[in-house]
């Protein structure tokens, strides 16, 4: 559905202003999705508040009751899941259509490698030309079987009934979803089952089998579990968003006269890498009223327009931001001097490649922005005006939504429907704040 009607909507964004007052984002995405999988997979109700009703997650919702799972919602964020246990889920009766979600398809096909059941997983153009290699190599390795195309992309056929083996494997790239594919293939699987990370990458899969009762051994870059243990069924206080606080950090960060509170944003320390980058680049951000809530760390966050300046960003906070860069990339082309960001090449095989795709958008808008294979480097300058196309990509759309308020001229922007994929509401909340978004 997204994929065909993407190219319908359009954003318009009038130049300038500034974003105030108290805003809470969505519901973060990771969560909602792992609040699924793993309440399916748990004996016992899982009771969830704060749930993303994004695409994304709705995706992974909708697969799991294909699968013969009873979930009630969402509603206003409230989902009830009745867990039918790790052996519980049933065949569905065809292909499970995933959108634009790369973590439903990459986390889904571990559990299912460890299935009675045969399953396809598609997804929409964007989602079938991503790697799926990552992950069908290492499960492959466990014992499972799973067919991509010729070129390791989906559609996905996994064949259930395969004999899984415990594997102690060592992720050549940083990825959780990869670490968390394995560790879902890991539960079915005989024996014990490690992943070692190059850099620390989230950790709500691991928290939250924690959080479940299922024994989880972590050793600084290992996490390690064995198979035929038990899931129960917990309650879960999703927290919003920081992906999404993310741009309304950057946009009262560049916007002279702002001055906004993010209420309730995901603190994981694996997901904080866009406040200390920015903080680098000289944002006013505070951090108050820190707590924690349901094993993930919360807080609200304070932030008020500073000059902001370029840095070298340091290679080890990219895991740690790795879905920020496109606002951040924004950012940059608003401070004062350059910006180099390397050891990002991961960014070219997300929903768009990132890099090209903001580096076309930025030179459109009079940016002086310069691809490199594994990042970017931006002069920061003049935001000029123009057209840009987001290339169906939710965040490279809200990235240039945030930088009209420092444009001299309106910003348009194409193929924006996807936007609702992590982030639905967006144009709303963004009026509330102050920035007036033409959607059409
Ligand atoms: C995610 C992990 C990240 C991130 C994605 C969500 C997750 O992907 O980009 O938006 O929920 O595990 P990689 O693990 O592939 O970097």
């Amino acid at each position: 559905m997204s994929a065909t009607n993407s190219k319908t909507v359009r954003f318009s964004v009038a130049p300038g202003g500034q974003l105030r007052g108290r805003l809470r984002v969505p519901g973060d995405k990771s969560i909602s999705h792992r609040s699924i999988m793993l309440g399916s997979l748990a004996e016992g109700e899982t009771r969830v508040s704060g749930f993303l009703e994004g695409e994304d997650s709705l995706a992974t919702l909708a697969a799991f009751k294909a699968m013969g799972v009873t979930i009630e919602g969402p509603e206003h964020g409230q989902v009830c899941i009745r867990g039918v246990g790790l052996h519980g889920l049933q065949a569905p009766s065809q292909a499970l259509y995933l959108g634009n979600s790369g973590t439903s398809m990459r986390l889904m096909t571990g559990l299912l490698a460890g299935q009675a059941f045969d399953a396809t997983l598609t997804g929409d153009a964007s989602l079938s030309g991503r790697p799926m290699k990552r992950i069908v190599e290492p499960l492959t390795r466990m014992g499972a079987h799973i067919g991509t195309t010729d070129r390791g992309t989906a559609p996905l056929e996994i064949q259930g009934g395969a004999t899984l083996t415990g594997i102690d494997y060592a992720m050549p790239v940083a990825s959780a979803q990869v670490k968390s594919s394995v560790l879902l293939a890991g539960l079915y699987a005989g024996g014990r089952t490690c992943v070692t990370e190059p850099a620390p990458t989230r950790d709500h899969t691991e928290r939250m089998l924690d959080g479940m009762g299922y024994p989880v051994q972590r050793d600084g870059n290992r996490v390690c579990l064995e198979g035929g243990h038990t899931l129960h069924g917990i309650a879960i206080d999703v927290p919003a968003d920081i992906s999404s606080a993310a741009f309304f950090l950057v946009g009262a960060s560049i916007a002279p006269g702002s001055e906004l509170v993010l209420e309730h944003v995901g603190m994981n320390p694996t997901r904080t890498g866009v406040i200390d980058i920015l903080t680098q680049m000289g944002a006013s951000i505070g951090i108050e009223n820190r707590r924690e809530v349901g094993g993930e760390p919360v807080a609200d966050l304070h932030v008020r327009a500073a000059p902001l300046h370029g840095i070298d960003i340091p290679p080890e906070l990219v895991p740690l931001a790795i879905d920020e860069f496109p606002v951040l990339f924004v950012a940059a082309a608003c401070a004062e001097g350059r910006t180099v960001l390397t050891g990002a090449e991961e960014l070219r095989v997300k929903e768009s490649d990132r890099i090209q795709v903001m580096a076309d958008g930025l030179a459109t808008l009079g940016v002086n922005a310069q691809a490199t294979p594994d990042g970017m480097i931006i002069e920061g300058g003049t935001m000029g005006a123009g057209r840009v196309d987001s290339h169906g990509d939710h965040r490279i759309a809200m990235a240039f939504a945030m930088a009209a308020l420092r444009a001299q001229g309106p910003i348009g922007i194409d193929d924006c429907a996807n936007v609702n994929t992590s982030f639905p509401g967006f144009v709303d909340l963004a009026a509330r704040a102050g920035l007036h978004i033409d959607s059409d």
